[in-house]
């Protein structure tokens, strides 16, 4: 009985894992186990011998059992154990970046210039994109006659025989939102307002629809200076560079007097676009002192209230930015495209935040 206790508490100190110590226990205290067996011979015992060997017999089974027992509580401690050390997950690892959508460059570069004029004190008006003539035109100075009109390539929206409402047209620029933020805030104003224009042209730098960016500002004390100072800080913001060279070159727009164009360097090597190098330049901006007459026509006392205004092409800022080389892929809708030159659309761009990384 010694040999039996002392084999099977061997072996079952000894067992790797749950499957081996229920072999053990079959073979020791099974139905037909060793101990088992050892019990069928009581019969053959004197009564003597049965009531040393019975008793023995039954605490040798109750020790197996208890061993047994205390090895399994131990074998699925040690297999939860195991489970712990290798099943992690580390719960402050970043998610996996998921695939929502990406932003489009032009909105992109509108989110980011939004960002930066905000900061200057700028809020954001809207118009619409179908005007009356007289907005787009009229009111800013462009008369019928006026040969701006015809340069501006504008599509004239369709009338019925005998419809004898004012023409519309889809806006040629952003500048009749000049006039409709006029009648609707009065002076002093500060303003940009980003959107959609149409025009009928078509090649690398021009397409039917691209986007601007008008800017208004109005105030007793307004001066060229005070324009010059704002497109500047605006252009190194939106660029994150500092030696952006600009060239402002006289100009002429009906609703600005004085008025200036601004010209950006770039270089366009082997089918890129790079700026502050090379020996090109870029036109990306018309600007002015806004004309008495446009200022009245908003409603507004001329006499009393200056100011400047700007127009900057949105989709040449971004060209400029991400070094797009042809802007007709803007309007692609290629998904490939989309892909490589898209946003996360989550990065709310802010001056502290970063605008582009
Ligand atoms: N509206 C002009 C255009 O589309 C751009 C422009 C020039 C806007 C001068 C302005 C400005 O506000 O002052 O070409």
């Amino acid at each position: 009985m010694d040999d039996l206790k002392s084999k099977y508490l061997s072996q079952i100190a000894g067992a790797a894992d749950e499957s081996a110590l229920e072999t053990i226990r079959v073979a020791a205290v099974g139905k037909k186990g060793e101990v088992a067996l050892k019990m069928r011979e009581l019969g053959k015992m004197t009564p003597e011998e049965r009531q040393l060997a019975g008793p023995a017999l039954n605490a040798l089974k109750g020790e197996i059992n208890s061993a047994l027992i205390a090895k399994k509580a131990g074998l699925v401690d040690a297999a939860l154990d195991e489970r712990l050390r290798t099943e992690w997950l580390d719960v402050t690892l970043p998610s996996r970046a998921r695939r929502v959508g990406t932003l489009h460059p032009v909105s992109q570069a509108q989110e980011e210039l939004t960002a930066i004029f905000a900061e200057l004190g700028f809020s954001v008006a809207e118009g619409a994109r179908v005007e009356t003539d007289w907005y787009n035109f009229d009111a800013l100075n462009i008369p019928g006659h006026h040969p701006a009109r015809a340069e501006m390539d504008t599509f004239y929206m369709h009338r019925a025989e005998g419809d004898d409402r004012p023409p519309h047209v889809l806006r040629t620029h952003t500048s009749p939102v000049q006039i409709r933020s006029m009648e609707k805030m009065g002076a002093p104003l500060r303003i940009i307002c980003p959107g959609g224009v149409y025009r009928a042209d078509y090649d690398q730098t021009h397409t039917p629809m691209f986007h601007q960016v008008e800017g208004l500002a109005l105030d007793t004390d307004i001066s060229m200076a005070n324009l010059k100072w704002t497109l500047e800080e605006f252009v190194k913001s939106f660029f994150e560079l500092d030696d952006i060279e600009l060239r402002f070159r006289a100009s002429h727009f009906p609703f600005t007097e004085p008025s200036a164009e601004v010209d950006i360097r770039c270089s366009w090597k082997d089918g890129t676009l790079k700026i502050g190098e090379g020996d090109d330049w870029m036109e990306i901006l018309g600007s002015g002192m806004v004309h008495p007459k446009v200022i009245a026509a908003g409603g507004i006392d001329p006499d009393v209230y200056q100011g400047f205004a700007f127009g900057i092409g949105i989709d040449r800022l971004a060209m400029l930015k991400y070094g797009i080389p042809d802007l007709r892929a803007f309007f692609d809708s290629d998904l490939r495209w989309l892909r490589h030159y898209g946003f996360q659309c989550l990065d709310m761009p802010s001056l502290h935040g970063g605008l582009s990384r």
